[in-house]
C-alpha cells in the first residue's frame, strides 16, 4: 500500500504563494505528511531497509532482555511495513514517526502485555500502534488534552487525569506495560510505576544531557540522566537553552538517585535512522527492581 501525499492543488498553492510568504516572515511551511509517506518501492531496497531494521531491533531486544515477538522480529517488521501506510493518524510533528512507531510496535509485540498504560496520547497514533501489536490488551490512555484525537480506540479507557491517580484495581501489574510519552519528568514516572508495582516501562524522548536541547518539552530528569548521574555527585548542573528559554537540571536532584536505585535494567534502543533513513527515534526500555513491592 502506498500512502498518499498532500493534495496536488494545495501543494502548488503552498509552493508558489504560501511558502514564500511564510519564508519572509521567518517560518517554514511544510506539508503535514508523515515520514512514512516516502518509502522505497524497489524490492532490493525494501529488503535492505527491512533487514537492517530487523538486525538493529534484534540487538536491542536482546540488550533489553525482551523476548523476540511470537513469529520473530522479521515477521513483526514486515507486518508493520504493510500496516503503517494505513495508519489513521497522519502527523509530521509532535508525535512518533516511522522509526518510533516501529520500535513501539515491536517492543509491544515482544512484551505481550494484558494491559497497557499510555501516558501522552496526542492524536492517538501510538494508541493505534499498541492496538495493532496487542489486539486483546486493555489500554488506558491518559492525556490532559484529548482535543486533538484522530484515532479513538473503541476498547480503550480515556482519561484527562494523570495516570498516577488512576484506579488500576482491575489490572495485574505483572502483566502491565507502561508507555510514557508525556513530557513529564521520567524519574518521577519511574517512582510512580515502582509504587504501583509495574516493572516494565517504555519511555519515548529519553535524551542525554548533551542532546536534550534538541527536544521541545523535555522530560527531565530523563532516564539517560539517571543513568549518567544517579551514582555520581557532579556539582555542575546540566544546563541548556531552547528557543531562548534556559533550562537547568540539578546534578544532586534526589529524584535522580531514588529513581536510579529502582532501575534493574535499562536500554536505549538504537535510533534506527541508519537502518531506515527516517527521523531518529528515542525509545528506552526500563525494567524496575520492585524490591518486593508487588
Ligand atoms: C509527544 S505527545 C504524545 C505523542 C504520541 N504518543 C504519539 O507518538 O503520537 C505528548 C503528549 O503528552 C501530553 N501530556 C502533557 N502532560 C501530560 C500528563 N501529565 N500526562 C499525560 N500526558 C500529558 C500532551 O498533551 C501531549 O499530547
Amino acid at each position: 500500500m502506498i500512502a498518499s501525499g498532500p493534495h496536488p492543488l494545495m501543494e502548488r498553492l503552498r509552493r508558489r504563494v504560501l511558502s514564500p510568504l511564510f519564508d519572509r516572515l521567518g517560518y517554514d511551511l511544510v506539508p503535514a505528511v508523515p515520514d512514512w509517506t516516502h518509502r522505497p518501492t524497489s524490492a532490493p531496497e525494501i529488503e535492505s531497509l527491512i533487514a537492517a531494521a530487523c538486525a538493529s531491533l534484534m540487538r536491542d531486544l536482546a540488550a533489553a532482555a525482551l523476548p523476540p515477538p511470537p513469529g520473530g522480529v522479521r515477521d513483526a517488521v514486515e507486518t508493520f511495513w504493510e500496516l503503517i501506510p494505513g495508519a489513521p493518524v497522519r502527523q509530521r510533528r509532535g508525535g512518533s514517526g516511522f522509526n518510533g512507531a516501529l520500535q513501539l510496535y515491536v517492543a509491544m509485540r515482544a512484551l505481550r502485555p494484558r494491559s497497557v498504560i499510555e501516558s501522552g496520547v496526542f492524536r492517538g497514533l501510538t494508541t493505534w500502534i499498541i492496538r495493532q501489536a496487542c489486539p486483546d490488551a486493555l489500554i488506558l490512555c491518559h492525556d490532559p488534552d484529548l482535543s486533538g484525537l484522530r484515532y479513538r480506540d473503541a476498547r480503550a479507557r480515556y482519561s484527562r487525569d494523570d495516570w498516577s491517580t488512576a484506579d488500576l484495581s482491575d489490572l495485574d501489574p505483572a502483566e502491565t506495560v507502561a508507555f510514557f510519552d508525556d513530557h513529564v519528568a521520567q524519574a518521577r514516572r519511574v517512582l510512580e510505576a515502582r509504587d504501583r508495582g509495574i516493572a516494565r516501562l517504555l519511555f519515548d524522548d529519553d535524551a542525554a544531557g548533551h542532546r536534550i536541547h534538541a527536544h521541545g518539552g523535555p522530560a527531565h530528569p530523563t532516564i539517560a540522566m539517571i543513568a549518567s548521574r544517579a551514582d555520581r555527585s557532579e556539582a555542575e548542573p546540566i544546563r541548556w537553552s531552547r528557543n531562548g528559554r534556559l533550562f537547568t537540571q540539578a546534578a544532586n536532584d534526589p529524584l535522580l538517585r531514588e529513581a536510579g536505585a529502582s532501575i534493574a535494567r535499562l536500554h536505549p534502543f538504537d535510533d534506527l535512522h541508519g537502518a531506515t533513513g527516517y527521523s531518529p527515534a528515542r525509545l528506552t526500555s526500563v525494567t524496575l527492581d520492585l524490591g518486593g513491592r508487588r
